[in-house]
């Protein structure tokens, strides 16, 4: 039997994230929004690409959590994107609400399933998402840390002209300015980071990975960025649905690890077909220490935001 993958939104990166899923032949996908039409058209139109791509998915466009029924996994992706000037942050007052709508439907019609959430400020969402499904800290996810990873392997690869599949990275922490790549551990085929380019050079690759974000919605103008936003996710359903067990950054419940509790943020994550079924943990130096808490901190603070308002 097909696996089934709801994503709700089909704005730009939910309707993306449908396509991606479409192509890998993951699963069928119910694609939901509140906007009527939208998720239908873009549905139908995935569909009749099928015959000419031989893949061998559905995808249905609806208004209504019936047709998201048991669901395997349910990707949230619903709420607003930031327009250029804007934090991430900024958001937090509307997207909550949109997501715990959201999360009491998905807590009604598919109980079992595994929550992946991409809507910003994203810690703060996947904090909001699992407090109302009240689902298992296992089953309930933030994606991020791909993105921002990857970003910061194609930043590396351009610098020097190498293949991106060659390039490993790691950015971990808040999905947000405090995020932290942690260039001592960036290798380029085995290599060392440290070995093959300036601190000048990898201090520029910071800053841009840290305001990846911010560059494609000044680019943009409307909207933020959603190619490499649902290629990640897809990453990970890809990982969960085949029991991959692959290793990727992504915003996982702390209890205790890294001397952090209570908080959804960005770490190395074990995904397979139970969700993030371990929390690896990293030994840090004392800077990488110092910086991970600050991004702890912001993340902290967030969390106590939704928790006052939930
Ligand atoms: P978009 O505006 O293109 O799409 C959002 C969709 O959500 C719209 O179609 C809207 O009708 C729908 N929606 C609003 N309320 C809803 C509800 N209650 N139920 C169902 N659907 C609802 O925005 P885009 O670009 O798709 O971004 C979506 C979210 O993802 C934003 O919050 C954005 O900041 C975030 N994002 C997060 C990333 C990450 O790394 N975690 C990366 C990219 C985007
Ligand atoms: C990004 O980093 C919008 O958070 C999203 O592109």
């Amino acid at each position: 039997m097909r696996s089934k993958i709801t994503v709700v939104g089909s704005g730009f990166v939910g309707s993306t994230v449908a396509h991606y899923i479409a192509m890998h032949e993951l699963g069928d996908v119910v694609l939901i929004d509140i906007a009527e039409g939208i998720p239908q058209g873009k549905a139908l139109d995935m569909c009749e690409a099928t015959p000419v791509d031989g893949w061998d998915v559905r995808v249905t466009g609806t208004n209504s959590y019936e047709d998201t029924a048991n669901s395997d996994i349910v990707v949230i992706t619903a709420g607003l994107p930031r327009k250029p000037g804007m934090t991430r942050d900024e958001l937090l007052a509307v997207n909550m609400g949109i997501v715990k709508n959201v999360s009491e439907q998905i807590k009604k019609f598919s109980p079992n399933a595994i929550v992946i959430v991409v809507t910003n400020p994203l810690d703060a969402m996947v904090y909001t998402a699992w407090k109302v499904t009240g689902f298992p800290t296992n089953r309930v996810v933030g994606m991020a840390g791909v993105l921002d990873t990857a970003r910061m392997r194609w930043f590396i690869a351009d610098e020097l002209k190498v293949s991106v599949e060659d390039v490993q990275a790691m950015v971990l922490g808040g999905h947000g300015d405090t995020m932290v790549p942690v260039t001592r551990l960036a290798t380029v085929g085995g290599i060392p980071l440290h070995d093959l380019l300036s601190q000048e050079k990898i201090d520029a690759i910071v800053t841009r990975t840290q305001n990846g974000g911010a560059e494609i919605v000044n680019l943009l103008k409307m909207g933020s960025a959603y190619y490499a936003p649902a290629a990640s996710v897809v990453a990970m359903v890809e990982s969960i649905l085949k029991d991959k067990k692959r290793i990727l950054p992504c915003a996982a419940y702390l209890d205790g690890e890294y001397g952090v509790k209570g908080v959804f943020i960005g770490v190395p994550t074990l995904l397979g077909r139970n969700g993030v079924e371990k929390v690896m943990e990293v030994k840090f130096n004392d800077s990488e220490k110092a910086v991970f808490q600050k991004t702890v901190e912001h993340v902290v603070a967030l969390t106590e935001e939704v928790k006052a308002k939930l």
